[in-house]
């Protein structure tokens, strides 16, 4: 068996034996499927490990770049306490329409705001009256921008927020510095960025599964443009 064959199928093993999949979210995809939307949602076990991560943040305010199909939209909703908001930003209108209609099916029809638009700039207008700062933010947009949009993340975040960064590993080709793929520029921008950072705690790791060899990076915000250094 070839090794992402095998990847796969332990995800689809995980998927089954700890249940993560529900009506919901199964037909989030089928629907998403049907029209046409591009396969590239996070795994179930992603979405799981993303509610777990913004429910241990004690978020009850967050951020999504690329909301695709809202499927990760479900998981992140799914951890916010009663009163909690999602603003999810997405460029493609079709895209938008197919994850309004799954979100409302799942129940965050009041909860979750789509703001349709480059996420430079519906990013860039959003502020308190938004849920700002937010207790958690999950990138995952067009990936050249990826540095962009940390830059946001941080301008709209607070010391204790998390913000999660996916594909940032894209087959090992981030290793490979004589990449000319804009997406692996991208994410090398943002490493190259957050390493020297002093407002962040960085990591990142590697995942193989379903969505075959990727990673995210995780990212503490210590202290933010919005608050003085502590001292
Ligand atoms: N988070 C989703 C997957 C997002 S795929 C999930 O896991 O379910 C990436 C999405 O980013 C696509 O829907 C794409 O249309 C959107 N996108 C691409 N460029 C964008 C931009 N400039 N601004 C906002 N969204 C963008
Ligand atoms: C792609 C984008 C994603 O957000 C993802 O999770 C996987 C693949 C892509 O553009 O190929
Ligand atoms: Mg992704």
């Amino acid at each position: 068996m070839f090794a992402s064959a095998r990847y796969a199928a332990v995800d689809r093993y995980f998927e089954e034996r700890l249940g993560l999949g529900d009506a919901v979210l199964d037909a989030a995809v089928a629907d998403s499927a049907q029209a046409e939307l591009p396969p590239i949602a996070v795994s179930p076990c992603q979405g799981r490990m993303l509610m777990i991560l913004a429910q241990l943040a004690g978020a009850r305010t967050i951020l999504e770049f690329g909301t695709l199909g809202g499927y990760s939209a479900i998981w992140l909703a799914r951890a916010l306490p009663p009163g909690g908001r999602l603003v999810t930003l997405e460029l493609n209108p079709k895209h938008a329409d197919v994850a309004r209609r799954n979100l409302d099916r799942a129940g965050f029809r009041d909860s979750v705001s789509i703001r349709v638009g480059p996420a430079r700039d519906t990013a860039a207008q959003l502020g308190a009256a938004d849920g700002a700062p937010f207790d958690f933010v999950f990138i995952d947009a067009d990936k050249p921008s990826t540095a962009d949009y940390f830059d946001q993340a941080l301008r709209l975040t607070r010391p204790g927020s998390l913000i999660v960064v996916d594909n940032v590993v894209r087959e090992g080709e981030v290793a490979n510095a004589a990449s000319t793929d804009p997406s692996v520029l991208g994410v090398r921008r943002f490493f190259d960025r957050v390493a020297t950072d002093p407002r962040v705690c960085v990591t990142a790791i590697q995942t193989v599964g379903a969505k075959s060899h990727d990673g995210f990076a995780l990212v503490r915000v210590l202290t933010s443009a919005s608050s003085p250094p502590a001292m």
